[in-house]
């Protein structure tokens, strides 16, 4: 066994089919709802690019303003870069070569301030994180279960079974989809949207979760929890982060 897999990092992995798909929003939104329900639960993002650490857009900002979390932004994502690059080549830009090591490693702290974490992807699971490993390297190697977000509208499908097939490749659980209605196009236009969620469960043998409405980006914390409520179930998310608990005590 590998010096990683002792770690013992609680959580669920929240990936997606893209970047832009919505994993902050829906990875903030559930925290919320689950922190509302009294469970102790954290979120760590262990890399992100495309914005400078203080300007208020990067992902762990918006997470800790969503979520309502007192934490330091740098302590949820500790590698966090400004260039609008995949995560290799925007470390690789500052001068900083990333290693699965040192990325589980900075996320050891979170763990002792929660019982669970909501861990969110950068991009898909295909992304390139150091020089020898994917985005599903570090997934697989944290050995949780992830929740696939993915967008509601034409192409989903697609997206989608091409990630559930390659998370199953590496030997990832999947804990089920969420479709998300993040584009900026009108949704309502769209008429594969009603088959898309059934198509998805019938060929990939998974359960979609809901799918989640686009709301005000501004919106608080309050708006989202109730907006998780009315459109996800929380039920096999909550078992998964549960049935973790229970091993983790089992030994
Ligand atoms: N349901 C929604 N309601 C309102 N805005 C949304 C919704 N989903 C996504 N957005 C907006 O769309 C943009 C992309 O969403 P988000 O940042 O959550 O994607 P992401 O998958 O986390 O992207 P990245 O790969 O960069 O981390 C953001 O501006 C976000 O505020
Ligand atoms: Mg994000």
């Amino acid at each position: 066994m590998s010096r990683l897999r002792d770690a013992s990092i609680r959580g669920l992995f929240v990936t997606g089919t893209d970047t832009d798909v919505g994993k902050t929003i829906l990875t903030a939104a559930i925290t919320a709802a689950l922190r509302a329900e009294g469970l102790n639960v954290g979120v760590w993002k262990p890399v992100q690019s495309g914005a400078r650490l203080g300007s208020g857009l990067t992902d762990s900002e918006r997470l800790l303003q969503i979520t309502g979390i007192d934490e330091r932004p740098e302590a949820v994502a500790p590698f966090s870069f400004e260039a609008p690059l995949t995560p290799l080549l925007a470390a690789k830009q500052e001068g900083v070569t990333l290693t699965l090591t040192e990325l589980i490693d900075a996320g050891i702290p979170l763990t002792k301030r929660y019982d669970t974490l909501l861990i969110e992807g950068a991009g898909g699971v295909a992304v390139p994180l150091t020089n020898d490993n994917l985005m599903v390297d570090l997934i697989s190697e944290l050995r949780i279960p992830t929740l696939i977000i993915a967008r509601s509208s034409l192409g989903t499908i697609n997206h989608t079974l091409l990630t559930v097939s390659f998370l199953r490749n590496c030997g990832v659980q999947i804990t089920g989809i969420i479709l998300n209605d993040s584009e900026w196009s009108e949704p309502l236009d769209d008429p594969s949207i009603a088959s898309n969620a059934e198509l998805i469960e019938q060929y990939s043998g998974l359960k979609v979760l809901g799918r989640f409405p686009r709301l005000h980006a501004d919106s608080h914390s309050e708006m989202w929890i109730h907006t998780v409520r009315q459109t996800i179930q929380l039920g096999p998310i909550r078992e998964a982060l549960a049935d973790q608990k229970l091993s983790h005590i089992g030994g």
